[in-house]
């Protein structure tokens, strides 16, 4: 129920510290069940997704503690739970615990698991995997069950698209499994790739990740670990957007553009200054913008999470630009906001038809998932006026205190909070904050 509440216009100067990956930390959390010795997990992001990860975690019996970044975990109390169904709805990554916990038992009962409302968010490949591994799976009483009766064995599964999730899931059903697994037309996702040097830090023996084959020898057992999660890649582009509609200057530490290759690219080509450097990565932008071509694919093509993104920029482009969503049917969650906002932006199909305008206009607006969010707080930072956005749990979800990392950096931005007793909001603490109603 809180707000964040923007005023919009100034340039963005200083340095913003990139976190963890929330879709690498969410995947290795599951696979962490797979040993019972401890495993600890550094540079992880403090978001929503990730304490509901910790508390399903939890749940399934291992012992699990987080602090200053790092979890700490031993799973060696797991027990037969059924997992709290308002916890499994809120991520979509609560599904991969099924497959680490067959690894344990013969029986898992789960509710249908949730995350943003970006589309259908099928779960057909996961369960083509897991069946191919041994495991039946059925619909009872609303509730998946999966059963194992005799254990999980390695099997030749291709999948028919890409699936990040689905790949995730079998590298973690499959890794203690009985003989080679092999999973054709595999996600090469970067996350992927550290959830099997997750797995493989931990004795695994996984080859191929970051390719479409991926070959898994089932291993007896798998030992602790100590391992540190890869930048996050969606945050890193956020505030490169932050630096681009502010006319600014922000360098981003502990991040670079291995994995942003094609986005740094798009951005270029746009006119925007992007220098990698030992420090991380400096964007700077003026505020002339040059429209582009966008289509969503897999990776290493242009991001699906980096479209909604990259919307407020085009939004204030000079010229038309278009965004083709090809990965997820309902991925304009954003452009219902931008347009209160001032933005010329016409949908047909797939397809997003931007216009320039100069600049954006502050507006009240709702967060309806969570890179939708992210794309309403970059508009107000651009905007003229102020931007009040409702909704904030869903920012929360995968921005590790982005209030104070945007004041970090000159933006004039406070999070008010709902006071559910009194049913009002508590004004921002910050003193020399001008009430924005009567500027709405
Ligand atoms: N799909 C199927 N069958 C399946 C699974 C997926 O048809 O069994 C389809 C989906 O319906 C979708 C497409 O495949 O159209 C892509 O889905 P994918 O499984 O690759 O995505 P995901 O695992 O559900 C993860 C990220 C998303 C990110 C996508 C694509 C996590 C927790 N989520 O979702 O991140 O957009 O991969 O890269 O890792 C976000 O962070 O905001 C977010 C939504």
């Amino acid at each position: 129920m809180d707000q964040l509440i923007i005023e919009g216009g100034n340039r963005l100067e200083g340095t913003i510290e990139i976190k963890g990956a929330k879709n690498a930390i969410l995947p290795i959390l599951a696979g962490s069940l797979l040993t019972t010795e401890k495993v600890i997990l550094n540079n992880v992001p403090v978001v929503k997704d990730v304490l509901i990860m910790k508390e399903l975690v939890h749940k399934c019996g291992a012992k699990i503690n987080f602090e200053n970044n790092t979890i700490y975990t031993k799973s060696n109390g797991l027990k037969e739970t059924v997992l709290p169904v308002t916890m499994v709805k809120k991520i979509s990554s609560s599904f991969l615990l099924v497959g680490a916990l067959l690894n344990h038992f013969s029986k898992v009962k789960i509710s249908w698991p949730g995350g943003c409302s970006i589309g259908n968010r099928k779960l057909d490949s996961h369960i083509k995997g897991l069946t191919a591994l041994g495991a039946n799976i059925y619909i009872e009483n609303g509730y998946i069950i999966a059963e194992a009766n005799k254990g999980l064995n390695g099997a030749d599964i291709s999948f028919k698209i890409p699936s990040v999730g689905a790949t995730h899931h079998i590298l973690i059903a499959a890794c203690l499994a009985d003989g080679e697994t092999i999973i054709k037309n595999a996600s090469k996702e970067p996350e992927v790739v550290d959830l099997a040097n997750f797995l493989n830090s931990m004795g695994a023996d996984i080859k191929g990740a970051g390719t479409a084959l991926i070959r898994i020898n089932g291993v007896e057992k798998l030992d602790g670990t100590t391992y540190s999660i890869i930048p996050d890649r969606i945050n890193t582009a956020t505030y490169m957007i932050a630096a681009a509609v502010t006319e600014g200057n922000i360098q981003l530490k502990n991040s670079n553009l291995k994995f942003l290759k094609n986005f740094a690219d798009k951005l270029r080509k746009s006119e925007v200054e992007i220098i990698e450097n030992d420090e991380g990565v400096g964007v700077a932008a003026t505020d002339k913008i040059q429209p582009m071509e966008i289509i969503t694919e897999v990776y290493p093509g242009f991001p699906t999470d980096m479209q909604p993104v990259i919307t407020p920029l085009l939004a204030i482009a000079d010229g038309e630009s278009n965004i083709r969503e090809n990965i997820f049917n309902s991925r304009f969650n954003h452009i219902q906001g931008l347009l209160k906002m001032g933005a010329d932006i016409k949908i047909d199909g797939n397809t997003a038809i931007i216009n320039g305008v100069d600049r954006l206009k502050g507006s009240q607006v709702t967060a309806l998932d969570l890179r939708a969010g992210a794309a309403l707080v970059l508009a107000g930072l651009n905007a003229r006026g102020v931007t009040v956005i409702d909704n904030v749990y869903q920012i929360d979800r995968g921005y590790e205190t982005i209030v104070d990392i945007l004041k970090g950096v000159g933006a004039n931005i406070e999070r008010r909070f709902f006071d559910a007793n009194k049913k009002t909001f508590n004004p921002p603490k910050c003193t020399t904050w001008r009430s924005p109603v009567s500027a709405l």
